[in-house]
């Protein structure tokens, strides 16, 4: 597409100038209802979940095209801007790095060029996990910037996360603008210094909030009473691996891994749990904790160094925590691991009560927080999703939503499906005010917003002209919602 198809969009809309976009890998269209608070009009978008593809029907009176590979560039309307958070898991450190990334994945935002290629709209917003600009030592951003440049574009990448912009959620991405002109004038949106509290989205007491099945609450009793037998001047360990409490096996300058047999025999794995008792070296490695073991024939220093913290921790306190970890050894790995992030300077000022806080159970641990912001939402599983510990009990699909400034989309209506896709969408409010900040550079006018809220940062010469959607971001407000 030429400048020219710019220039025409700023004449059709009758007095209210509008660009048309796309929305690629559409999800539940937050970069949509960003560009749609803006004043801009959807002219294509692509999605290939099908229950997604209901759930944008249903808000934005559109179906997105299926999967983007058998879309025919042609097919496509020419456009203004091309928006895109691409798949994130190729390049997510979340990702089981195990598993090779799936090839056909990582390829995706190629497909991205090939739109970009064929109608050169005047803005691109693309959007993923901050681990992109590092995936591959930085080269897969360095070839992405790379052919974007060859294309005539001036780009910028930049990671924010919503509770910098007066939303309690944290939840770090990356955003890459790119524009025709020069991005000379343009500047990110300004970060907000004012302290947020997850309170803001929570309803009291929900009626609709899923209780926390036994085994969790029990396990947070048991991380209590672990609370509960620290010495109040001892700082809590981060992260601690429980399963290191008695372990023996050898980790500096070798591996379990690397370890002949009759060796490992002699030592022990989780929680203490004696190598001898298993036959081949495959059963004696299932004893040991996951972290341990992998093939390699030496640790990362990093996970060196936790081990050593976790083992010198044990030997200090080993006369309360032998009887404490008979206790946790009978839980999964996760629910074994407590990553407390709650540390003062000083321990003995510590709140060491573990339903006071927002605690999310996530492969690394037990994540416990203060409430001053909710932990990233995540597509995972449902049992990631975020715990109200002094309501005990999960966040609702609808303090979610809020997390995400998406107050007013409708939601799949599987809970399941609900929560997976709100831990795979943007922040609206975020997208929205990165879309208004690289707007702003071609044409004030062209980008007048229709509405923005109070608290976001004055971002020039732009006006309030509807006040409605103020109420559609009021979740990022600092008023009690
Ligand atoms: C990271 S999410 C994007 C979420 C979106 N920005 C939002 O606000 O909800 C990526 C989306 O791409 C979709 N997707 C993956 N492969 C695709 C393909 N080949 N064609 C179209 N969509 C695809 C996934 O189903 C998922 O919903």
């Amino acid at each position: 597409m030429s400048e020219s198809s710019l220039t025409d969009s700023l004449r059709n809309g009758a007095g209210q100038r509008q660009l048309r976009f796309i929305d690629l890998f559409a999800g539940l269209g937050g970069f949509h209802l960003a560009l749609r608070n803006l004043g801009h009009r959807c002219v294509f978008a692509s999605e290939i979940d099908e229950t997604l593809q209901e759930t944008y029907l249903e808000n934005f009176g559109m179906t997105p095209a299926g999967d983007i590979r058998d879309v025919a560039v042609e097919s496509i309307p020419s456009h203004d801007i091309l928006c895109a958070g691409f798949p994130c898991q190729p390049f997510s450190k979340a990702r089981d790095h195990s598993e090779p990334a799936d090839p056909e994945l990582s390829e995706l935002y190629k497909q991205i060029l090939r739109v970009i290629q064929h109608h050169h709209p005047q803005f691109l917003i693309l959007e993923n996990v901050p681990n992109f600009e590092r995936h591959e030592e930085g080269q897969t951003w360095e070839r992405v910037k790379d052919l974007l440049r060859g294309e005539g574009y001036s780009v910028e990448l930049e990671k924010l996360s919503p509770h910098e912009f007066d939303i309690p959620q944290i939840r770090q991405r990356i955003y890459i603008v790119g524009s025709r002109s020069p991005l000379g004038k343009f500047r990110w949106p300004e970060k907000s210094k004012t302290k947020v509290s997850v309170d803001s989205v929570l309803d009291s007491c929900p009626e609709e909030a899923r209780q926390l099945p036994e085994q969790v609450d029990q396990c947070l009793d048991i991380w209590q009473e672990f609370l509960d037998l620290i010495p109040k001047d001892e700082k809590v360990p981060h992260p601690l691996w429980s399963m290191e409490f008695g372990a023996t096996y050898s980790y500096e300058g070798t591996t379990p891994w690397a370890t002949d047999v009759e060796t490992l025999r002699g030592q022990r794995g989780s929680h203490g749990t004696s190598l001898s008792q298993a036959k081949t070296k495959e059963e004696m490695l299932a004893l040991l904790p996951s972290h341990a073991r992998a093939e390699q024939q030496e640790f990362p220093g990093w996970k060196v160094a936790f081990i050593k913290k976790n083992r010198e921790f044990y030997s200090r306190h080993r006369t309360w925590l032998d009887g404490w970890m008979e206790k946790i050894r009978e839980y999964p790995s996760s629910f074994q691991k407590l990553e407390w992030n709650c540390q003062e300077r000083d321990p003995r000022r510590e709140v060491r009560r573990i339903r006071d806080y927002v605690i999310q159970i996530r492969a690394s641990g037990v994540r416990v927080k203060r409430n001053t912001t909710a932990p990233s939402l995540v597509a995972m599983t449902s049992t990631q999703v975020p715990i109200i510990g002094w309501e005990g009990r999960y966040m609702t699909p609808l303090e979610c939503k809020r997390l995400q400034s998406m107050d007013e989309l409708n939601l799949p209506a599987r809970n399941t499906r609900a929560y997976a896709a709100l831990g795979n969408a943007i922040n609206v409010t975020v997208a929205q005010l990165v879309a208004e900040a690289l707007l702003a550079t071609e044409d004030t006018d062209a980008t007048r917003i229709l509405g923005r809220p109070e608290w976001a940062p004055d971002l020039g010469q732009l006006a309030l002209e509807e006040a409605s959607s103020v109420d559609q971001l009021s979740v990022a407000s600092k008023e009690p919602v």
